[in-house]
């Protein structure tokens, strides 16, 4: 469930006209509703109660500082895989022994830093990574909390991009090495052994693929308690959202009817995968990103020209593929809706696409919308998971500003950059 819904045929963010806002701040512009995240992150935390557990948010699916305060306010803890995204997290009151430190190349100032800082866990995906870890924290003079990252080798049916739980994906270590990995990481002694963890995956729209991972990791996770005292396993992140229609999201009866189709709801999620996570008798931790701020953003955008060829239709608009590159790189599809909505408007087949030079700079190819006039505005809808964070300033384009709605309250919790930020750092020579 989200909080965009029309009200009188205007899209509105909880109780915020988006035409208005549009007009005020200018497009592209990113809008994120702060009661969308809160809902999606306690509905999680509730259909997980019967386990004992720790939401640490993937903080990569969306780092604005506005949006880390919210989750620190709800109680989260964060997974990170950056120095940068460790800083963001601390500036937000975020606290570093509340968060674990993934990714395959954590560097060595960046390893020093998280150890100075006190996060809980480094997630380990090599054998030269843990010998890193131990060396630095040797060192530093004190012991490194780690988990393995293990890969079960399970099949995700999702984009290939953004698969990471089979063996030919670069992700983890091997279920047939593990056991010997942890051997080498106790054997090494800077470092404390914490737990074991796993992501198979984002965009996940069936539990399945959860619950054959958990299985397949159980034997080992028992085996390795036997000698080291484990204090968590987590399950990584990866539920799915719904893109398609997402808009149709505020009519309980069309959630009634989809949850046997292409959405993984918190409920559904959990009764998957409680019984196989009870028997581990383990605090079990997640890094959900997607599941917590897809679905509690859009990116607006205006109509600057229509183009009409003997091959097809376009819809020029003034966001591109750098503010959101999803559709570029995985053919992600987005829900785009008008801002003012005209029941009597004919549907026509049409390419939503911005201005940036490049062909695959594209929102929407041969949709069918209702037809839009130069000078109206667009929702790019269910852009608040890996949008702004993946936005480049290519062609020169300054970012755009990132807006906070709660209720009636608007913030804007990132300026949009100006040419002036372009060019700051550059230096002629
Ligand atoms: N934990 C780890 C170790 C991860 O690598 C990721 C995502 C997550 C958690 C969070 O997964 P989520 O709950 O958001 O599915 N840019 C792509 C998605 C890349 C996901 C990378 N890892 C996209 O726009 O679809």
């Amino acid at each position: 469930m989200h909080s965009f819904h029309y009200t009188s045929d205007s899209l509105h963010c909880e109780g915020v006209d988006l035409e208005t806002l549009s007009k005020e701040v200018g497009t592209p512009a990113y809008v994120y509703s702060a009661t969308t995240i809160r809902d999606n992150f306690r509905s999680l935390h509730k259909a997980l109660a019967p386990l004992k557990h720790r939401i640490c948010y993937a903080t990569k699916a969306n780092s604005n500082l506005a949006i880390l305060r919210l989750l620190v306010e709800e109680g989260a803890g964060f997974d990170i895989v950056s120095g940068g995204e460790l800083f963001k997290v601390l500036r937000a009151g975020g606290r570093a022994d509340q968060c674990t430190f993934a990714g395959v190349g954590k560097m060595p100032h960046e390893i020093e830093y998280a150890l100075s800082q006190g996060v809980y866990c480094f997630n380990v995906e090599s054998e030269g990574e843990l010998d890193l870890i131990n060396f630095i924290a040797g060192k530093l003079g004190c012991k490194a909390p780690i988990a393995l990252r293990v890969n079960p080798d399970v099949d995700t049916p999702t984009h290939h991009y953004i698969s990471t739980g089979k063996n030919k994906n670069k992700f983890g270590i091997g279920l047939d090495r593990a056991e010997e990995v942890y051997t080498h990481a106790a054997s090494l002694p800077h470092l404390t052994i914490r737990g074991m963890q796993t992501h198979i995956g984002s965009q996940i729209l069936t539990a399945t693929p959860f619950v054959e991972a958990i299985k397949k990791l159980t034997p080992l996770i028992q085996s390795i308690r036997k000698r080291h005292a484990l204090e968590f396993f987590s399950i990584g992140g990866g539920i799915g959202i719904v893109y398609e229609e997402a808009l149709a999201s505020g009519d309980p009866a069309w959630w009634k009817e989809r949850k046997n189709g292409a959405q993984l709801s918190a409920e559904d999620y959990a009764s998957a995968v409680l019984e196989p996570l009870q028997q581990l008798e383990l605090p079990i931790f997640l890094e959900p990103g997607r599941s917590l701020v897809g679905n509690a953003g859009v990116l607006l955008s205006k109509a600057l020209y229509r183009k009409e060829t003997p091959k097809k239709n376009f819809l020029i608009v003034d966001a591109g593929m750098n503010d959101l590159i999803r559709p570029a790189l995985y053919q992600g599809y987005h829900e785009i809706v008008p801002l003012q909505r005209h029941p009597n408007r004919a549907l026509e087949k049409i390419d939503v696409v911005g201005p940036v030079c490049e062909s695959g700079d594209f929102f929407a190819q041969e949709r069918m919308l209702s037809r839009m006039e130069v000078g109206e505005s667009l929702a790019i809808m269910s852009t608040g998971a890996y949008g702004f964070v993946m936005g480049s300033n290519y062609n020169a384009r300054p970012l755009p500003p990132e807006i906070l709605i709660e209720g009636k309250k608007v913030t804007v919790v990132r300026r949009r950059q100006s040419w002036e930020d372009l060019v700051r750092g550059e230096i002629i020579t």
